[in-house]
């Protein structure tokens, strides 16, 4: 059985204060049921105070983004390796507020994504359709493009650890969820297309996620589907009790 992964996509929110209170909190409260994973993706400053902080936990802590490169003349950017170094564990590729803003691409996205595993850090990859491509029945086309060209190059046990997160952009931010149906069809549409690219017992271990207005209202109904094994979460993993009724929903 695939492990349901639950990860806070905090954006840029909160301060330092607030991020510490949250995780030390978070962290006391995570099920110790190995089949739930919980994670934080926190803005940069606060990474290595979060890492301590849940050092006892069961939660971990992820960035939003990073370099490819470990090191070099790259003014303002965070390497991979500066990541490990600190104790991050995970770290979300092509979020589509990074490709709308700041020129993330399907090839960077890749290069990304050999960096991460070159450095032990899991990738989790933002996939997802704007609502023009959806009105224009090109989400599957779009995504498949999208899944092909970040796991290129990757092995087929790079492949397996990979999460994917599906993220509808019309779903981001605005209070409207894809049905959990046209969600679940999007992400069964993504593990044949890892498929593809590896085998079928590849495909089966991936982790898809589900992201865009995910809360504790809907998420029972998101994670019953055969092909969502969890959620990225932005505006409702801001707040603990929230966060973790979302985590809590992993365990059932
Ligand atoms: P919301 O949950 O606020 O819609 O954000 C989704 C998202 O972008 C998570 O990465």
């Amino acid at each position: 059985m695939r492990q349901k992964v639950i990860a806070g996509n905090w954006k840029m929110n909160k301060v330092m204060t607030e991020a510490e209170d949250f995780v030390i909190e978070a962290g006391k409260h995570i099920p110790a049921d190995e089949n739930v994973e919980a994670i934080v993706c926190a803005p940069f400053p606060f990474l290595p105070a979060l890492v301590e902080k849940t050092k006892n936990t069961r939660l971990k802590i992820a960035a939003q983004t990073m370099h490819y490169e470990e090191n070099g003349a790259y003014t303002g950017e965070v390497s991979p390796l500066m990541l490990k170094n600190i104790g991050v564990t995970h770290v979300v590729l092509g979020h589509s507020e990074r490709r709308q803003y700041y020129n993330e691409t399907d090839e960077t996205v890749n290069q990304k994504a050999i960096a991460a595993f070159k450095h032990g850090l899991t990738p989790i990859v933002c996939v997802g359709e704007t609502l023009e491509e959806r009105e224009a029945n090109k989400t599957k086309d779009v995504v498949t493009e999208q899944v092909q060209k970040a796991l290129t190059d990757l092995t087929p046990d790079q492949v397996a650890q990979t999460i994917v997160a599906y993220e509808p952009i019309w779903a981001i931010g605005t209070g409207k969820t894809a049905s959990s149906a046209d969600a679940n069809e999007v992400c069964s549409h993504i593990r044949n297309v890892i498929k593809d690219v590896t085998d079928k017992s590849v495909s089966e271990q991936v982790v898809i996620q589900y992201g865009g207005s995910v809360k504790p209202a809907n998420i029972d109904e998101l994670l019953s589907q055969s092909d969502i094994d969890g959620a990225l979460v932005g505006g409702a993993s801001l707040e603990v009790d929230s966060f973790l009724k979302l985590v809590e929903a992993g365990t059932k």
